[in-house]
């Protein structure tokens, strides 16, 4: 087992639904951070809390009946913080069709029982993949603190 990563498929079910039927956004961002969590706490062995959550970008809708594949892994992993990127696929059952629906970006920090953060384990880069996806997180963490900043100047007037 590779504990840099982690799948996980869910069946979308009428209960997820909003009023046209599709899959209720705040159903899948319950889901996506649970995976967060999964995947971040099983590589750091602590547990993780939400620190943020980038590019939510719902550009098609999911169908209750679809099975939903999250894949998800840790691209970063700084002192205390890690971030996982989840790539989402619904499956029509019936014709076997997959399709990528989003892609999404959770910035997670291990904690100790008070809520303190605790460091997290290197990570390793093992192929080309990877050291490219670790690029994209760096720069992904540097425009969070930058747009911070950022904020922080503008609201001073
Ligand atoms: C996450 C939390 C423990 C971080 O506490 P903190 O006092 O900011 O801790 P630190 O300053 O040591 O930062 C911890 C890590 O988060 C990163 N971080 C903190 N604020 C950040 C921000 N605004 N943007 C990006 N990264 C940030 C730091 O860079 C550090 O990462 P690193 O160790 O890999 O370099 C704290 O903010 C918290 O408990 N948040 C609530 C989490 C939660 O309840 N989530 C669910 C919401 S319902």
């Amino acid at each position: 087992m590779d504990a840099r990563k982690l799948e996980m498929t869910v069946l979308m079910t009428p209960e997820m639904a909003n009023f046209s039927g599709k899959v209720h956004g705040g159903a899948l961002l319950n889901l996506l951070d649970r995976v967060a969590f999964s995947c971040a706490s099983r590589f750091s062995q602590s547990y993780c809390v939400t620190l943020s959550v980038d590019q939510v970008v719902f550009k098609q809708p999911i169908n209750v009946g679809e099975l939903v594949t999250f894949r998800a892994a840790i691209n970063h992993a700084g002192r205390t913080s890690m971030e996982v990127g989840i790539r989402v696929e619904a499956e029509d059952i019936r014709s076997g069709s997959r399709r990528h629906t989003n892609s999404c970006y959770f910035t997670m920090v291990a904690v100790d029982e008070g809520g303190k953060p605790v460091t997290v384990p290197d990570l390793k880069v093992l192929d080309e993949d990877e050291a490219r996806r670790h690029r994209a997180a760096e720069i992904r963490k540097n425009l969070r603190k930058r747009f911070v900043q950022e904020m922080a100047e503008a609201s001073k007037g």
